[in-house]
């Protein structure tokens, strides 16, 4: 009667990895109950996902090496696997809201989310590619595209791209609070998508750091994001808090494939109960102040919050 907070399948977006071929599911080792699907399997996941309520996809391609380069010119490709899943999915499950990620890691030969020029990650050589990829997404189809590369400046840049091609009903969930985390592992696995030197910590936040938070907010507000992200989620619950104070903006927050990893690690030694600790984390989130959960949990959680209200 007096419980404050509330978790229920609309709150979750379900991230999905997609491969070339047919009928393909290939697991990964180091996030059990998740595969790099083709794209047919892709959208039959997406159909049971829509079915739970679940509202969202998040899509992230894993392409063969051969496609890879510095500038990561396969993300502009309109017949790329990345697009053909986008419109396959518009048209075989309408309903569901597609968001797609922008940075060029998946595209890339350096594993970087911008370009590498001098050993150095470019900023401003960076955004023009970016707003290339955003818009032939929203060609395909895509409902909100996802910067996650974390260049400064890229949300208006792909502001204006999207505008000038006429995308104006395209919405931006940027990936706006976002730390150079260890908890991402298992993710650069799935795509092979790990940094081939240096890391990503000139331009993802110092963990330290909350202030720094703020000035991302502003800027992002100010040049046209409609929704903000905080990620990882459970380790910066203070982070999702903060930003839910400062901004009138919906905020996202992901429960990256680390913080799904250590949950279905210890379940199989039999140290935790993964349903229960699942459903808590992702409340916690809630309380915290997200409105919005990206979770490899999703469709488990879906299923399990369905029969709690049965
Ligand atoms: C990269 C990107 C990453 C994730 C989403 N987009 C990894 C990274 O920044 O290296 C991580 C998601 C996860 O760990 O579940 N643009």
């Amino acid at each position: 009667m007096v419980r404050e907070t509330t978790l229920a399948p609309q709150h979750l977006v379900l991230p999905l990895f997609v491969q070339a071929g047919r009928a393909l599911e290939t697991p990964i080792g180091s996030m059990p109950g998740c595969a790099r699907l083709s794209v047919d399997r892709l959208v039959e996941r997406a159909r049971e996902a829509a079915s739970l309520g679940v509202r969202g996809v998040a899509l992230f391609p894993a392409l063969d090496d051969s496609l890879k380069d510095p500038r990561g010119r396969e993300a502009q490709n309109p017949e790329g696997l990345l697009q053909r899943a986008v419109r396959e999915l518009k048209r075989q499950v309408p309903e569901l809201c597609v968001i797609t990620d922008v940075a060029l890691d998946p595209y890339s030969s350096d594993g970087h989310d911008g370009v590498l020029i001098d050993g150095r990650i470019d900023n401003d050589e960076t955004l023009p590619l970016l707003a290339a990829m955003a818009v032939a997404q929203a060609r395909a189809g895509a409902d909100m595209v996802a910067p996650s590369d974390m260049m400064d400046g890229r949300v208006a840049a792909i502001r204006k791209g999207l505008d000038e091609a006429g995308y104006t009903q395209v919405g931006i969930l940027s990936y706006c609070v976002k730390y150079a985390s260890a908890f991402y592992g298992p993710f650069r696995e799935a795509l092979d998508s790990a940094p081939r030197g240096g890391d990503k910590k000139t331009y993802q936040m110092d963990p330290a750091n909350v202030r720094e938070a703020a000035r991302e907010v502003a800027l992002d507000e100010a040049e046209g994001a409609d929704m903000l992200m905080v990620k990882p989620a459970t380790v910066y619950a203070d982070v999702i808090r903060y930003v839910r104070e400062i901004s009138k903006l919906p905020v996202a927050a992901y429960h990256v494939s680390g913080e799904y990893a250590m949950l279905k690690a210890a379940a199989q030694n039999g140290w935790l109960d993964y349903d229960a600790c699942l459903l808590e984390a992702l409340l916690g989130l809630r309380r915290a102040g997200a409105d919005v959960i990206f979770t490899y949990g999703a469709l488990d959680a879906a299923r399990l919050l369905r029969r709690a209200s049965t």
